[in-house]
Order: structure tokens, then sequence, then C-alpha cells
């Protein structure tokens, strides 16, 4: 029987526990080999139900990179939802499992021309750039697209920032609109907040630039018809976030405050983590329990690591919550009453990168040994395509699903305006 979270501080109110049907599926299979991630598609569906019922006016463009397993996208493009892509090759995944090319988003800024020629052959229709060089691409290779110019943002308040490597300043985002504008382009504003966002506020300031964008083209005849609000919700990790229903609200009141003279713009939201972080468990074995000589803490050393699945634990970035499959309990003490203590958590390789969690505490039991198995919770996200392909012999990280029961059958696309 699995229990309760062991690692790190104690929360008042931990978020989501991984679904009944993960619980279930756990303890009928004890002795799977591990690593594996196990990711309950019905609770994918619900994500998707709460975010459009939190954000009705944005359509949603699910981050395909998040997680990419077709079961995964069969059933949101099922769903009716629309997908952000980042290459040919997801482009080609979303295609051949049934999407439409108006429902991808090409939303990857660094794009070879080739793909983008390809892209548009296949019908992709909305392109992304953040730079004089790639919209100098796409009015060559994909002249009809809507372009969405990518402003950058301080990432502040997100576990994982995106703002160094993207984006314009808003000066230079207008200009690349008005030359997209004048090249016969549609255009549009957009902008991500950083992943894992804890600032439900985060949306604010990137809209009112945008407003003041809007307002510049305006006086200029151009209309600026779509704003991409990009990702940023947040999984179940260590430190709590707020609802979602919290995120839309926010959302929509910064929309009304700044945008609000532009009743025709259509919104975009691109989630990746939110969609699936929650829906997945990642059940991994301890490896190696070893005490050092002058080091008050001991390592843990798991079946999985930075190189087959965690690497958003680099630089400690994102934290997982942590239990003992086999005892359990808030950290100090397990639900039998034996005690835990602060550890160094560490993965299998023999590279010195590949420790987990070294800086922030992570409580374990203290008879914790090796075989005893660790469940990372809210791992859906960012954890199997993050995985490498073999290095030091270990295999990808291995996914099983738990198919979405009681699906209506193919819901219609939502909010497309192409
Ligand atoms: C262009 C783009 N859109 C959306 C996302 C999804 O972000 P998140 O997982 O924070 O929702 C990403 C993540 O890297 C991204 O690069």
């Amino acid at each position: 029987m699995t229990q309760t979270v062991v690692a790190g501080p104690v929360q008042a109110h931990p978020p989501a526990l991984p679904s009944q049907r993960i619980e279930r599926f756990l303890e009928q299979n004890p002795r799977l080999p591990t690593p594996f991630l196990v990711v309950d598609l019905d609770v994918v569906a619900e994500h998707y139900r709460r975010l459009r019922a939190a954000l009705p006016r944005a359509t949603v463009y699910y981050a395909v990179k998040a997680n990419p397993d077709p079961a995964v996208l069969s059933l949101l493009i099922g769903l009716g939802c629309n997908l952000d892509v980042a290459s040919l090759g997801e482009i080609d995944l979303c295609l051949r499992l049934g999407a439409r090319a108006e429902q991808l988003s090409y939303g990857n800024t660094i794009k070879k021309e080739a793909d983008l020629n390809r892209a548009t052959r296949l019908g992709v229709a909305t392109v992304t750039a953040d730079c004089a060089a790639e919209l100098d691409k796409i009015v060559r290779a994909a002249p009809a697209s809507t372009v969405l110019i990518r402003l950058a943002t301080n990432g502040s308040g997100a576990d994982w920032p995106l703002s160094r490597k993207f984006g314009c300043t808003p000066q230079e985002c207008l200009t690349l609109a008005r030359r997209a504008a004048r090249a016969g382009h549609r255009v549009g504003v957009g902008f991500h907040v950083g992943s894992q966002q804890h600032d439900v506020h985060a949306w604010d300031e990137p809209l009112a630039t945008t407003a003041w964008i809007a307002d510049c083209l305006a006086a200029q005849g151009i209309p600026l018809e779509v704003v991409n609000l990009g990702g940023g919700l947040p999984s179940s990790h260590l430190a709590p976030t707020p609802d979602v229903a919290a995120y839309g609200e926010a959302i929509t009141a910064a929309i009304d405050r700044h945008l609000s003279p532009y009743p025709s713009i259509h919104y975009m939201v691109e989630p990746g983590r939110f969609l699936v972080g929650d829906a997945g468990v990642i059940r991994t074995e301890v490896v190696l329990v070893s005490r050092r000589d002058g080091e008050p803490r001991r390592w843990v050393y798991l079946d999985v690591g930075l190189f087959n699945g965690l690497t958003e634990t680099a630089e400690e970035a994102i934290r997982y919550r942590i239990r003992c499959a086999e005892r359990g309990s808030p950290a100090g003490l397990t639900e039998r009453g034996e005690p835990t203590e602060p550890v160094v958590l560490a993965g299998p390789t023999c590279d010195s990168l590949d420790v987990l969690y070294e800086r922030s505490s992570c409580e374990l039991p203290l008879d914790l040994r090796a075989g005893d198995r660790l469940d990372l919770l809210a791992t859906g996200a960012y954890t199997t395509t993050y995985s490498s392909v073999w290095f030091n012999g270990f295999e990808p990280l291995r996914a099983h699903h738990l198919p979405a029961s009681g699906l209506s059958p193919a819901a219609a696309p939502h909010g497309s305006w192409s």
C-alpha cells in the first residue's frame, strides 16, 4: 500500500495526490521493473476541462514537448485540443494521430527554413518569430501564415524561467509586427511567463506591453489579431501553488484591464506542464544508501536521475514531491513512528552532474535501504522525452498509460480562428 509524502518541508495542504487509478496500478504491479512513469489519462482530460473552465476565452494549444506520447496526444486531439509544436517531428506526429494542420501552432522561435517550407506545405499556418532573421525566413517560406512575435519576459516567479533565450523587446516586437503586417501576414503577440509560474499576476506586465503594441499598430491601421498567453500554469510540486481557477481569474482580469479596447483579439494559451504533470508518477528503486566519513547526510542513489527523466532537477529548479512506497508520512517521522532524516538524493550514472537534491533538504526514513521503492509525484511532464537514449547503458524512462474512461467521441476543435 502506498502512503503519504515524506520528502521536503511539511506542507499544511499537500497538493494533488496521485489518482486512485494510479494507486491501484502501483499496488497491483509491485514488482514492475523500475524506473517507470505511469500516466492516468483521466487526469489529463480533467485538467483540460478545468483549464477550459478557468480560461474560457482562450483556445488551448497543448505544448506537445511536455509529453508527446501518442496516448496523451490522441486523447487531447480527441477532446478537440489544439497543439503547440516545436519541430517537424512533432508536426508529423500530431498529423499522423489525426490532428488537422490548422490546429497546430509552430511556436519554436528557432526553425530551419526547409522545415518552415515543409510545415507550410502541410498546412501549418501559425508561426512564431522573435527576431528579424527568423521573420525573414517566415516571409519567404510561410507567406500566408499568421505570425506571432514573441516578447521577452523576465521569468520572475517561475521555477523554470524561459527568459534569456527567447523573446524581444517591446520596441523590437512592434517593429517586427509592423514588418510582418506589411508583408501581408496577420499578426499577433506571444510570450511565456516562465514554466511552473507561482505568481498568478505574472501575465499582467506582458499584457500591458501587448496593449501598448496594439495601440501603436492600431495607429497605423494594423490590427493585432492574436495574443498567445503561453504556458506557465503549474503542476503540484513541493511548493504549493494556487488553483488553476485563480490563474484564470487573474489572467482574465489583466486582459480586461489592458486589452478591452480590442474585443476581437483571439487568445491562445499553451499549457504543457499543467495538462500532464499531475497525471504522472515515477516509481523508482533505491540502488544504494551510503554514509561517508565526515558527511552529516547519507547519500541515497536511485535508479532514476538527471539523465533518465529528471532533467528538470538541474540546479534543483523543479522540486518533486517524493514518498516512500513502503512506509511514508510527513517529514520527521514515518507512519509507523520511525524517524526520518535529511539525505542527499542522486541518480545512478557515473556523472557528477547526476545529483537531484543536495542544496535542498529531502527527508527519507532512517532505515531506508537498497531495494526500497520511492514515488516521485506529479512527474507526467518533461520527463520521458528529457530522458537520454542510453547514457551509461541505462534505458530511457519507460511509460505506462491508464486509458481514459468515459470519453465522449471526437469533440469539435474549439476556438480556431483560421
Ligand atoms: C513555446 C512554448 N509554449 C508553451 C510551453 C509550455 O510551457 P509550460 O509547460 O510551462 O506550460 C513551452 C515550454 O517550454 C514553450 O516553449
